[in-house]
């Protein structure tokens, strides 16, 4: 070949030009600014420009994203996130020897991180030795996670959530016990999370939801004190969890495993997990009783929705008096299970913040508590398709705010109270399969925001009032 490629002529006049630079001494460490520029070259496409600071005009350590140790001016911080970046990750990055931040979140980096250059990457990742914090969610990055990122020893927080990854998590990485966040969320990531994770003494933060991971939850997870957060719904786990399950968990924040096949009764010892926030298990196959929640002070989302908690009988739903004590509470869901008896008056006496009340698909009998009405900010009342007896209570037309009221398939009577017109805010009202009679009340033409409109299976009579056409 008579001229050598681009790529090799472009590096020949780099290296020329580079001597002389060193000379004048504008780029410090050669390392670094050889690593940068071919960090800069492998990304074809930049929208919005964030790498023209990457030039021979200033020090790099002064360049968009980057950030130096201040004694050795050395790269420290990559972090370029949301910046719409296309393109492979050059190896060359693992001769960042300092560095401790890598963060290219939310942009489209693609390839078996990356697929031009095969497997180089990850071992030359595991020079970065010094390396914190990696953050490559929101990428297009696919293939299995690299054995090698357990060489990253110092690695406190790990985020691939948001990328294509595929087979199993790589078993080095139960060995970073620096680990306090990691994150693998939105994958394809399949196998069993293994005990050794209760190696993971620091974890506060550990996020697998929406992946095809099975088995059951290892039980040194139920070991780590320092677990906050905890996301493992829409997999395929299987298994009930210990009664005790909570015991350990003394830092537990939030929990949502829903979406999985997880069995058996909810813990008793939850009644002990006091810090809780978020306790979501909808979509799976709990049975029993609901314990005492009184201690969970800080609840703002309970979602029981999908199980078959309840067992049809008088004291299924005493919990919710429990409940009086969750002044966060925002989000009540316990639609679609085998909750029996009648609804207690206490749903009156829970927190002000609630917006949501779900009951619906349950075996609910007995009237309507007007006590109900006290929930003023309530956005979404679902009560439909339980045994629900008597009248709607005038009160509630103290529901200034409601937007989704669902009261059909119940044995509801009585006529439309007037009050309803007050419900301004209303995008979708289902009250049919009732035994509603009387004339549907000209107020309706109040629900300006009204999409959904179902009073089929009553007794109505009269005319339609004009004011529903009206309705936008
Ligand atoms: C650049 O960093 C390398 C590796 O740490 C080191 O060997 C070299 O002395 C540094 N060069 C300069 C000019 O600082
Ligand atoms: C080089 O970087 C400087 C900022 O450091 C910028 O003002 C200038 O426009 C850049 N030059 C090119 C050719 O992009
Ligand atoms: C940097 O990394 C590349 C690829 O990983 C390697 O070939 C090269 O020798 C390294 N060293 C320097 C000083 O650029
Ligand atoms: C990773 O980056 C995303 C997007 O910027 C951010 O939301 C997330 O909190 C980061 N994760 C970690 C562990 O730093
Ligand atoms: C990693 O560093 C070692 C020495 O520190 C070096 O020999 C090797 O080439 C580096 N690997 C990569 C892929 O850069
Ligand atoms: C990631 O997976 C989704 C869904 O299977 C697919 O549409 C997308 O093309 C994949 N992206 C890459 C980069 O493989
Ligand atoms: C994890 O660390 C142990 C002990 O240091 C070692 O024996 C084992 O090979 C390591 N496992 C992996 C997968 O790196
Ligand atoms: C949990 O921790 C206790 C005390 O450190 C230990 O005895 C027990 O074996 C651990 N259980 C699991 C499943 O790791
Ligand atoms: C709650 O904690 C106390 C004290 O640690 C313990 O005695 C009790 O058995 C626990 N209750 C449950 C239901 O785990
Ligand atoms: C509510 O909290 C108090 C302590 O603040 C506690 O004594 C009481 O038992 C709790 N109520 C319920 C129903 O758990
Ligand atoms: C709830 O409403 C009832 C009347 O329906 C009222 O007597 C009671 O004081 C209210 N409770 C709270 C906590 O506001
Ligand atoms: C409904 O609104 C009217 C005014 O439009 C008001 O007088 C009445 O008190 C409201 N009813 C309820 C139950 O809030």
């Amino acid at each position: 070949m008579l001229f050598p490629s681009m790529g090799l002529l472009f590096f020949y006049v780099f290296f020329v030009w580079l001597k002389a630079s060193l000379a004048t001494n504008i780029l410090g460490n050669e390392t670094d600014v050889i690593a940068l520029f071919r960090f800069k070259e492998s990304i074809s496409n930049d929208p919005y420009g964030v790498l023209s600071s990457w030039n021979t005009s200033s020090h790099f350590c002064n360049w968009h994203g980057i950030t130096c140790s201040i004694k050795h001016q050395r790269v420290q911080h990559l972090s370029l996130q949301l910046c719409q970046l296309h393109g492979t990750i050059s190896p060359y990055i693992g001769n960042l020897s300092f560095l401790r931040t890598l963060n290219l979140a939310s942009n489209s980096f693609y390839g078996e991180i990356p697929r031009e250059i095969g497997r180089e990457f990850p071992v030359s990742l595991a020079n970065c030795s010094e390396l914190r914090l990696l953050n490559m969610s929101s990428n297009n990055l696919y293939g299995r996670i690299p054995m090698e990122i357990g060489t990253l020893k110092k690695l406190e927080k790990l985020s691939l959530n948001k990328n294509n990854y595929s087979g199993e998590i790589p078993s080095s990485i139960w060995n970073i016990s620096s680990l306090s966040i990691l994150s693998m969320g939105y994958n394809y990531l399949e196998g069993k999370i293994p005990e050794e994770i209760g190696k993971l003494k620091s974890l506060s933060g550990f996020a697998i939801g929406a992946n095809k991971l099975s088995g059951e939850l290892p039980s040194s997870l139920y070991n780590l004190s320092s677990l906050a957060i905890f996301f493992a719904a829409e997999n395929q786990f299987h298994g009930s969890l210990p009664s005790d399950m909570f015991s350990n968990l003394i830092s537990l924040q939030e929990i949502g495993i829903g979406g999985n096949q997880i069995s058996g009764p909810i813990p008793t010892s939850i009644s002990n997990a006091s810090s809780l926030q978020l306790f979501d298990i909808g979509y799976c196959s709990f049975v029993g009783k609901v314990s005492n929640l009184g201690n969970l002070k800080d609840l703002y989302w309970l979602n029981l929705n999908y199980n078959h908690l309840g067992s049809n009988s008088a004291l299924d739903l005493d919990f919710i008096t429990s409940l009086v004590n969750c002044t966060e509470l925002e989000s009540l869901v316990l639609s679609s299970n085998n909750f029996g008896g009648v609804l207690p008056n206490s749903i009156g006496n829970l927190s002000a913040q609630l917006t949501e009340i779900s009951l619906d698909f349950n075996q609910i009998h007995g009237t309507i508590p007007e006590t109900i009405c006290n929930n003023t900010n309530l956005i979404d009342l679902d009560l439909e398709y339980n045994h629900f007896t008597g009248f709607i209570p005038n009160s509630f037309g103290k529901f200034q705010k409601m937007q989704l009221l669902g009261l059909s398939a119940n044995n509801l009577m009585g006529e439309i109270p007037i009050s309803l017109g007050n419900l301004t805010q209303l995008v979708e009202l289902s009250i049919s399969k009732n035994m509603f009679y009387g004339k549907i009340p000209p107020s309706i033409g109040n629900w300006q925001n009204l999409l959904y409109l179902d009073f089929s299976g009553n007794n109505f009579s009269g005319a339609i009032p004009v004011e529903v056409f009206s309705l936008f």
